[in-house]
């Protein structure tokens, strides 16, 4: 039997509610936001990748897939979706008007090849949104709010922002600078991942899961004394906004982010809800003043964040969040003879044609098995087709739920049917 490919699976229709439900409280909520959707490739060429998520990233030097097409390009199935969408930003001038906002929302699934675990797997589903163009700490705060907001209406409640800056690229220079020198003593003791850091990206050392225990992480500098007086006063209006907002975070110094653009505000929320496993952040995201220069564009700041789709549902399944399914139909359509069968086939059209969700028997059953299928699907009202009613014109409805069943004229049939669903969900 062939099986998924590691890493990957499949979300049936007993789940897909969830997704459902997901996806229209991001829709609706982005939107209430202003933020317009936008749609890239699922692969780009791998320049973008390396140029816009950074060299030394363990998504560029590990978790890429990347093959050669049949023309000989390097292509890399998109690993994330912020580089896409700046590469799109750029090709198609959306800075066309450089003092406008420019707000957009995504989802879909992204590549990534890392070790499988529970909320980890190499596709996964993003939803993310970036607004590129100005540099005011109050759209950072917007976009928290945004995603904050996206939890509240999802119901989750065990879930905390985590928030930190990085400061402007002057503080994070001298900030680089005094890392490497801290670290440099003790080298020899770092994992083989953090020696590499250490020369081409020495903040990724303070998330190291391996080098946690390190005496050395808890004497390393911290960026918050190494910040210049605008970084300084652009985090504090950030903070202030959030508190204005009503929204709740936690600073936490050691938060850096795995991905190279990001300067000024970093943040992540995080899940604490008991059971959920190691990779309990939700998603994360911050500014990335430069990356648009960086593509080929002009030099626009933007900010924007992205969360995990798989484990948004999983938080959702952890803190028992149940979502109402709508697993059923209006009306399930019993034959009684072939004689009858072409116009149930015709009947079950036209009801579809007019939104009355329908379904009818394709397995030549008996009556009484056509009834236990209606019954399986939810059926709200079932249409029995007779030979000799229908003679006079004439078939029977029967309401699933009171059992009571009428017969009534085959003309606006569809008519009829729509009246009995107002009164049979009253
Ligand atoms: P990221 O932190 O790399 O940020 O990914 C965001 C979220 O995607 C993670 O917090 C996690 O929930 C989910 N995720 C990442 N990898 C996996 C995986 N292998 N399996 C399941 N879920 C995963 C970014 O991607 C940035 N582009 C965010 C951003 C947007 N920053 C600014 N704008």
């Amino acid at each position: 039997m062939i099986q998924t490919a590691k890493g990957t699976y499949d979300i049936l229709p007993s789940d897909i509610h969830k997704w459902h439900y997901l996806e229209s409280i991001i829709r609706k909520t982005c939107e209430l936001y202003n933020y317009q959707e936008i749609r890239t490739p699922i692969f780009e060429s791998t320049d973008l990748f390396i140029r816009g998520v950074g060299k030394s990233t363990d998504i560029v030097t590990k978790e890429m897939y990347t093959f050669k097409d049949k023309g000989n390009r390097s292509i890399t199935l998109r690993p994330e979706g912020t580089a896409c969408v700046v590469r799109s930003y750029v090709e198609h001038k959306l800075y066309a008007d450089l003092n406008q906002l420019t707000k957009l929302y995504y989802m879909g699934p992204m590549f990534r090849y890392e070790r499988m675990q529970k909320g980890r797997s190499r596709q996964f589903h993003q939803f993310g949104v970036e607004a590129i163009g100005s540099n005011d700490p109050s759209v950072d705060a917007e976009v928290i709010a945004l995603s904050v907001n996206i939890f509240r209406q999802l119901g989750l409640k065990k879930v905390k922002v985590l928030i930190n800056t990085l400061g402007d690229k002057e503080s994070r220079k001298q900030y680089r600078q005094a890392l490497i020198d801290h670290f440099k003593p003790v080298k020899e003791e770092l994992c083989e991942d953090c020696q590499k850091r250490l020369e081409q990206n020495p903040l990724r050392i303070l998330d190291c899961k391996v080098d946690k225990a390190h005496k050395a992480m808890k004497t390393a500098p911290m960026m918050s004394n190494y910040l210049n007086e605008d970084s300084k006063a652009f985090f504090k209006h950030v903070l202030e906004d959030l508190e204005q907002l009503g929204i709740e975070y936690e600073i936490d110094h050691s938060l850096v982010r795995g991905l190279d653009y990001y300067n000024h505000t970093v943040y992540e929320v995080i899940t604490y809800v008991p059971g959920f496993g190691s990779q309990n952040a939700l998603g994360g995201g911050g500014r990335y003043n430069g990356l648009v220069e960086e593509i080929g564009g002009p030099d626009v700041p933007g900010m924007g964040f992205a969360f995990g789709m798989d484990r948004l549902i999983l938080a959702l399944e952890a803190e028992e969040i149940t979502i109402d399914t709508k697993d059923e139909v209006d009306v399930y359509i019993v034959s009684t003879s072939d004689k009858t069968e072409i116009y149930a086939f015709k009947l079950l059209e036209l009801l579809r044609k007019n939104y009355i969700k329908s379904e009818k028997d394709y397995f030549n059953r008996k009556v009484k098995a056509q009834f236990k299928q209606a019954d399986k699907l939810n059926a709200k009202f079932t249409i029995i087709i007779g030979e000799e009613e229908l003679n006079n014109e004439q078939i029977s409805i029967k309401n699933m739920k009171t059992q009571i069943q009428d017969v009534i004229s085959i003309h606006n049939v569809e008519k009829e049917i729509k009246c009995r669903m107002e009164d049979y969900d009253e």
